[in-house]
């Protein structure tokens, strides 16, 4: 799979996903899920197409077995920590049940970018 690709169309659904959100909470007024939009845009939308561009724009930075490792870390971490997140802060799923999961989320979402920082301090 082309990692830059796979990271600008993610970062796209997301965009769709975020905007559609963020009309709801304006259209109801119900802005008790803000976080929850403002994540789907900046972890997946903002970073996703920033990934992608970098992926495609710097040299070498997308060889190798790294950037796919990022890339499954990135779309797991960052679709389980915004479904969490959304079944918590709506009240459907209890705060103690989910919250032990967020740190394995969190810890993929940051190990990824670890891998790109040292992606990153090799080729850019
Ligand atoms: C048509 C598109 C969008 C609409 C209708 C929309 C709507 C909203 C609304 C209603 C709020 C709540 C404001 C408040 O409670 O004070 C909000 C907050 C926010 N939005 Fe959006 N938004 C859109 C696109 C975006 C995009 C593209 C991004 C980022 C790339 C973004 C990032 C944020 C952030 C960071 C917040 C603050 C969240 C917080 O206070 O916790 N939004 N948006
Ligand atoms: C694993 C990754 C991340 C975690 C765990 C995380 C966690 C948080 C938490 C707990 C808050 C406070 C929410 C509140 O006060 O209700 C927050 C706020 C915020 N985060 Fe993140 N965040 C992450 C990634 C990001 C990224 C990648 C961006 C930007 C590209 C970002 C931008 C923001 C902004 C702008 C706010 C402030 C929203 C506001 O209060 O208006 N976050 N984040």
């Amino acid at each position: 799979m082309n990692i830059s690709r796979g990271f600008i169309v993610m970062g796209a659904v997301y965009l769709v996903v975020g905007i559609v959100f963020g009309s709801y909470m304006g259209g109801s007024g119900d802005h008790s899920l803000a976080p929850v939009h403002a994540h789907i845009n900046l972890l997946g939308f903002t970073l996703m197409t920033v990934f992608g561009f970098g992926y495609r724009m710097i040299p070498g930075l997308g060889d190798g077995t790294l950037p796919k490792v990022h890339f499954w870390l990135h779309q797991i971490g960052a679709f389980g920590l915004l479904l969490g997140l959304f079944l918590m802060m709506s009240g459907r799923v209890a705060d103690t049940t989910i919250g032990p999961i967020f740190p394995v989320l969190e810890g993929a979402i940051l190990l990824g970018a670890v891998l790109w920082l040292v992606g990153v301090v090799r080729r850019a």
